[in-house]
């Protein structure tokens, strides 16, 4: 029987429950060896003001910190490693990078097939090319990648998160907005993209399994949303480089500037995008062939140098 780990952060189980149903059609085909990554100390869930801004710099940057010890056997020969991750700041979240940057996943990942699960609000293509980097680094080769996001508009869904992660609580916030997350038909629409991957493994052939997952939209693409972000994330790193002058996670001495950069991004949001993305608009046309040529790529597994 083939074997195949997966690696999955989640804090409210969105990101769990949805590669349950991505990996369901394996049940009983392969041999599934589960790892939920554990930091120390945990992230709070729900999110308390400063500690969810504190954990901005960290995630940028890609610093690793500490996880509990694995519980599965590393010496194992899997043949397919399944990374299931949400975003965190345009980023993959610090237990993500903790674990892609241990010798354990040098020696688990070396020379194998990895598809990654992401389950974000909906801006997450710079955290995959830096996903993307960690796996070449590691030695894994990636050949798939399913997206699974909030469809509501920019604005309500930034309202709707904050809601959720600040108080645990995955409702409509007073009756007037939207459930936040995922849908739950997308979360069990996700079992559709088992089929291609358990014929990928039984076949022990992954060249063409992205195409496949692609025909099934496990990836789909906003050229605005994928501008305003790629912007924002050089500015992300300027703000982390200047707040992490002042110390690392948990320091008080940060806290002013992370309430700087608090303040910054809600303005930016609410004030600076939607014209942002008026602009975009208006000037899409001419950029149209590039922006394709972009598209494309971001829904690949390719990486480029
Ligand atoms: C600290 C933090 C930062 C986040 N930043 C982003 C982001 O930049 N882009 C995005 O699409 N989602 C972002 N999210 C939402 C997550 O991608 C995810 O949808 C949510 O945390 C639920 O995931 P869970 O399975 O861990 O509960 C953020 C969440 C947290 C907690």
């Amino acid at each position: 029987m083939k074997k195949v780990l997966v690696i999955t952060y989640s804090q409210s189980g969105q990101l769990d429950e949805i590669v349950e149903n991505v990996i369901s059609p394996l049940q009983g085909k392969a041999e599934i060896v589960y790892e939920k990554l554990k930091p120390v100390p945990p992230f709070p869930f729900p999110w308390k003001d400063i500690s969810f801004w504190d954990a901005m710099p960290e995630s940028v940057e890609m610093i690793p910190a500490t996880l509990e010890p694995f519980k599965f056997d590393p010496g194992e020969k899997y043949d397919l490693i399944i990374l299931g991750y949400p975003i965190w700041f345009l980023s993959p979240p610090i237990p993500l990078t903790t674990f892609l940057k241990s010798e354990t996943a040098r020696k688990v990942l070396n020379d194998k097939p990895v598809v990654t699960v992401i389950g974000a609000r909906n801006m997450w293509v710079s955290a995959q090319e830096d996903i993307k980097k960690m796996i070449a680094e590691a030695g894994g080769k990636l050949k798939g990648n399913i997206v699974l996001h909030d469809r509501h508009n920019n604005l309500s869904s930034v309202v709707t998160i904050i809601y959720w992660m600040m108080t645990g609580k995955k409702e409509r916030y007073l009756s007037v907005f939207p459930k936040p997350g995922i849908s739950d038909e997308d979360i069990a629409g996700a079992v559709r993209f088992g089929n291609p991957i358990l014929a990928a493994l039984n076949n022990n052939n992954w060249d063409s399994l992205q195409e496949e997952l692609l025909k099934l939209k496990a990836v789909e693409a906003y050229p605005s949303v994928i501008s305003m972000e790629r912007k924002a994330k050089r500015i992300f790193r300027v703000w982390s480089r200047f707040i992490r002058k002042k110390g690392g996670p948990g320091e008080k001495a940060r806290e002013t500037r992370l309430k700087m950069f608090k303040w910054y991004l809600l303005f930016v949001i609410f004030a600076v995008s939607p014209i942002a993305t008026l602009v975009f608009y208006l000037t899409y046309p001419f950029f149209f062939l590039k922006i394709k040529r972009k598209m494309k790529y971001f829904k690949s597994v390719t990486l480029n140098q």
